[in-house]
């Protein structure tokens, strides 16, 4: 029984918004794609259900009952304890679904140390009660998510292409770009090879979320002018962008460049 678990970040390779609802959620038309970075959530046995959070961005995500890994152990209502420890390596408030990630890793993990049986669409279920993107992260592999984005469709996998995460330092809350959102339609998200339909697509949210944070316009323009780059765009709601290459030795050679004062990281999208 593995005691610990991989949370993706995720990555939306690409992200059409197709109208505002009445309950103020977006209809959206999303890629999903995961990288094999991620956090670590590790677990032991213990009466109660505890969390320690070490890492990086252990100070932003917070070890509170507001904690998305706490609240998720809650949501699988078992009634049983866990001492969980969370390295937080993804950064926090960055469109790389960090939170959710969490969640669905320790719906992953708990599912298995409380030996609850729970299927991969039960977990995905309770993942959604959590926030649009858990689901996807339950999965944690490439996949279109339709709805608010918990409506999920399988597509081709993207393994192993090289990419590179920057983030400018800046945290940017989901809820405020969605709502600097237009209101403009600007067209569905085609089908097909999950490559070439996100080369063929868009993030709407760059322009909300740029007019936001200035500083995601000058990560975007310095991905676009690195060597070997095959598609650079904002992932979710911002700040962080990612670059996808064609080759590992391009992706390194840029992650070494990454200007200070910016979060680098390079890595590959998984299955
Ligand atoms: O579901 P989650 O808590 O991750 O969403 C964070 C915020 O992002 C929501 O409160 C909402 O403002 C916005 N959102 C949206 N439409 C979506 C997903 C998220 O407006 N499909």
């Amino acid at each position: 029984m593995a005691v610990i678990e991989t949370a993706w970040a995720k990555l939306n390779l690409a992200l059409h918004v197709r109208r505002r609802e009445t309950d103020g959620y977006h209809a959206l038309e999303t890629l999903f794609a995961f990288t094999e970075f991620g956090d670590t959530l590790a677990v032991a046995e213990s009466e109660a259900l505890t969390l320690c959070v070490s890492g990086e961005f252990a100070g932003a995500a917070g070890d509170g009952e507001e904690n998305l890994v706490l609240r998720a152990a809650r949501a699988l209502e078992s009634g049983r304890g866990a001492a969980l420890r969370l390295e937080k390596r993804i950064p926090v408030a960055a469109g790389l679904g960090g939170g959710s990630a969490d969640a669905a890793a320790a719906l992953r993990l708990l599912n298995r140390h409380w030996g609850l049986g729970r299927s991969v669409a039960e977990l995905e279920a309770i993942g959604a009660t959590l926030g649009a993107d858990v689901a996807a992260c339950v999965r944690g592999v490439t996949v279109r998510g339709e709805g608010r984005g918990e409506v999920l469709t399988p597509v081709s996998a993207v393994t192993g292409v090289p990419v590179l995460l920057v983030n400018p330092r800046v945290a940017v809350a989901t809820g405020p770009v969605f709502r600097a959102w237009d209101g403009v339609d600007r067209g569905a998200l085609p089908a097909g090879e999950t490559l070439a339909v996100a080369k063929a697509a868009r993030n709407d949210l760059e322009g909300p979320a740029v007019g936001m944070a200035p500083a995601i316009a000058e990560v975007l323009a310095w991905l676009r002018g690195l060597a070997g780059v095959q598609l650079a765009r904002m992932s979710g709601s911002g700040a962080t962008c990612f670059a996808l290459f064609g080759d590992e030795g391009a992706a390194v050679r840029a992650g070494a460049g990454v200007p200070g004062g910016w979060w680098g990281c390079v890595t590959r999208l998984r299955p």
